[in-house]
């Protein structure tokens, strides 16, 4: 029978520390077999050997990890890769300086890093235009295309004042001083009004033509003029840059470097960061999660929310998980050349084997996973619209901590593509809003339609197209997700020694840095919980009793069992016997054994201490008790009487006959002088008996001396002098001598 209510438990008890109801840990460690061991912390509140936990209970790794995601984080990343470095285009050095800032920050968290080199890709050719006289909207460096006729200047660049030429058709419309000037005119979808603004320009002494779209698009692609241009850039821009030049020029003059160079059939590039599992060094065995995002962005944006983004939620996932040992390899993806059709991705997927596929858990693909434009929600895309393991995860997590705006549906259009092909679960996480067909207002099995945010492949795609909050969901989401299949996933089953599952079971653990809350087992006794590559302690809480499994080392996806004991332990009591008599003053050595099946015994304390003397010291009925508990809290206690007498002996016959009315002697010894007041009160006593069968016919009656009369003591015996009465001639009685250790002695007389 379960204890509880018999004894207050010592384990859960709650210490009210600095406002918060604290759970104290469950004491200190015995090294014993069956590992289920837990001591009572001595006497109430915090004691010096139980480590007691005087601060709020940690929590799970779930919330440890999403707890120190922190999107400003993420928002530097993407201002380097979008403002520092600006646009990154497939095939440019900066595509490449994207991919190693990525690889810098992961190989700083202890990424093994790899560039991966692939391609070539069509040929590049491309303008850097900065300022050394003004805060260029949008980002320092702003990139144009740059026309196939004009002059690559290399890095170096041209270097002048801007004038606004209009759209360059007619002499009024270029300024006086354009000579030397770098000519800003309206880039026009006519080929020859745009040879014709470019000529006029040069004949007046350009020395660079920027043209950009007055309305409308970003960069134009790359051009080309009738009349060729080598002595001079010719580029084009988006009606962003003609705005902004414009706005510039407003408020006064405006130096502008352009630097034009072609890339003639350049390789592209992605970085790999590896961090390898604690038990995998090679990455041969472990599972894989992925995350991944691409770096490169379309001609002329900077590419903050598509795809800096990205790039950014994943260095933060990076950063939280490298502090953890992990038994599944973990790989953080930035690819090149997305926008020219998933070349980098696919040109990675290509490089891994069979078996390296096998063991991917997943990729998590996020391409703008952030923009503040109100419409947007979070998505989990896929190629074919249906759900997937990596889709589901994101769920889970979102659930974890009451996010419930994650919805799935069908698009491809990002790097999750190509894993998707390779057979390896993925899915693309984006900000977009995006339309699932109506009615039903669900995805169906052709997808829906989406609007971008305006900033979308636009040079305005800059930090002011990124969400910090936004962001911050995509961590907590996608990382938690990532996070939580980064980790070893574990499955606490509470059970009672009976082997029944324990529903509603607290479970704690403590990995070495501190208790923490996993939350309550389920209905089917388990808990599912994860945890990094760690030694962890567990302790599972039933009625207030704690069972722990003690030093369980965690090193990939498992069980672990954790049986309370329910049952109280036994007690063997040997000696005293229930029942037992012994001589008053013998030594007797108490015996007796207290044994649990699982915590173990903790206390088992009789009356006297086993193999001491049991108290014989007086003569009568003793109680004789032991009391035990196990570490789990269970307690059973078993009572037994025995008897104290005197070593008695008879010096008269259990049946002898005399004369009604005589004194008749019955001599006796007790071992000693033991006074007179030996008797029970009210004896000896007699009673008629038949003469045959010794049954009594009539009640006992006191003798006519009872008590410590008619008794007396010499030579080490006693004499009681018994006196019979004359009525009870010719009858037959029995003398009761009871004495005060419970004993009594008879003998029958036959009166004449
Ligand atoms: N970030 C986009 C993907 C995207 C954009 C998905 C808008 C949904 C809505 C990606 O960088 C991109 O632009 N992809 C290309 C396709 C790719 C195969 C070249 C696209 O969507 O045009
Ligand atoms: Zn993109």
């Amino acid at each position: 029978m379960r204890s509880s209510l018999k004894q207050p438990r010592r384990f859960k008890r709650l210490a009210a520390i600095g406002g918060l109801a604290v759970a104290l840990s469950f004491g200190t460690v015995s090294a014993a077999a069956g590992g289920v061991q837990v001591q009572e912390p001595s006497g109430p509140g915090l004691t010096a050997d139980a480590p007691m936990v005087t601060s709020a209970l940690l929590p799970d790794y779930d919330s440890e990890i999403v707890d120190q995601f922190n999107s400003a984080n993420s928002v530097n990343h993407i201002r380097h890769l979008a403002v520092d470095i600006g646009p990154r285009l497939n095939g440019t050095p900066q595509e490449r300086e994207g991919a190693e800032y990525i690889g810098g920050i992961l190989k700083s968290y202890g990424f093994e890093v790899t560039l991966q080199q692939w391609g070539p890709v069509s040929t590049k050719r491309v303008a850097k235009v900065t300022s050394s006289n003004a805060d260029l909207p949008g980002g320092p460096n702003w990139q144009m295309a740059a026309s196939t006729s004009g002059k690559f200047t290399g890095d170096t660049g041209v270097k002048g004042q801007v004038v606004d030429a209009k759209t360059g058709q007619s002499a009024a419309e270029f300024p006086a001083d354009t000579e030397g000037k770098i000519v800003l005119m309206d880039y026009s979808t006519t080929a020859t009004v745009r040879n014709t603004a470019v000529v006029n320009a040069v004949n007046r002494g350009a020395i660079a033509v920027i043209l950009a779209y007055p309305t409308g698009n970003s960069a134009p692609p790359s051009f080309t003029l009738t009349t060729p241009q080598p002595e001079i850039p010719v580029i084009g821009g988006g009606s962003a840059h003609s705005t902004w030049i414009r706005g510039l020029l407003a408020k006064g003059p405006l130096t502008l470097t352009i630097a034009t160079n072609e890339y003639a059939t350049p390789m592209g590039t992605n970085v790999i960061g590896i961090r390898h599992a604690v038990g995998d060094p090679t990455g041969t065995t472990a599972p894989i999660v992925m995350v991944g995002a691409h770096i490169d962005s379309v001609l002329g944006a900077p590419g903050a929310h598509d795809d800096a983004s990205g790039n950014g939620v994943s260095l933060e996932v990076a950063r939280v998980l490298s502090q953890y040992p992990l038994d599944k390899e973990l790989r953080i993806g930035g690819f090149g050349g997305e926008e020219g059709g998933l070349l980098g991705a696919k040109a990675y997927v290509n490089t891994l084997t069979a078996a390296e596929r096998a063991r991917f858990v997943g990729e998590w693909q996020m391409d703008m996973v952030g923009t503040p434009y109100e419409p947007a929600r979070l998505w989990a895309l896929t190629p074919n619209g249906q759900s997937n393991y990596v889709v589901q995860e994101a769920y889970n997590a979102a659930a974890r901590f009451g996010f419930d705006g994650l919805r799935n549906c069908r698009l491809g259009q990002s790097d999750h593509q190509a894993f998707y092909d390779a057979g390896i679960p993925s899915s693309l996480f984006i900000w977009l809003d995006y339309r699932p067909p109506t009615p039903p207002a669900v995805c169906g099995p052709t997808g829906g339609t989406y609007v971008t945010e305006p900033q979308y492949h636009k040079p305005t795609d800059t930090m002011d197209n990124i969400s910090p909050e936004r962001l911050q969901i995509t961590l907590d989401v996608v990382g938690g997700a990532v996070a939580h299949n980064a980790l070893n996933a574990v499955t606490v089953s509470a059970l009672s020694d009976a082997g029944q599952p324990l529903a509603g079971a607290p479970v704690r653990a403590d990995c070495g840095n501190g208790l923490r809350n996993l939350g309550t087992t389920g209905a089917d006794g388990r808990l599912k919980a994860v945890f990094p590559h760690a030694t962890c302690d567990f302790a599972v809480t039933v009625e207030g009793a704690v069972a722990t499994e003690r030093g369980v080392s965690i090193s990939g996806d498992q069980t672990v069992k954790v049986t309370v004991d329910l049952t109280e332990p036994t007690i063997s009591l040997t000696r005293p016997t229930g029942g037992a008599v012994y001589a008053l003053g013998t030594a007797t050595a108490a015996s007796y054994r207290c044994e649990d099946n699982l915590s173990g015994v903790v206390t088992c304390v009789g009356t006297v201490p086993d193999g001491s003397p049991l108290d014989t010291s007086t003569v009568g009925f003793h109680e004789f008790t032991v009391n035990a508990a196990d570490r789990a809290g269970n307690t059973a206690s078993q009572k037994v009487t025995y008897q104290v007498v005197y070593p008695w002996d008879a010096y008269f016959p259990e049946e002898m006959s005399g004369k009604a009315g005589s004194a008749v002697p019955i001599k006796f010894s007790l071992g000693g002088d033991h006074g007179t007041g030996f008797f029970a009160p009210g004896y000896p006593a007699s009673q008629p008996v038949t003469c045959d069968t010794g049954k009594p016919t009539g009640p006992a009656e006191p003798t006519k001396n009872p008590g410590n009369s008619g008794i007396s003591y010499g030579g080490g015996q006693y004499n009681y002098v018994w006196k019979t009465d004359k009525s009870w001639s010719d009858t037959c009685r029995q003398l009761e001598l009871k004495l005060d250790d419970g004993s009594s002695h008879f003998t029958t007389i036959r009166l004449k």
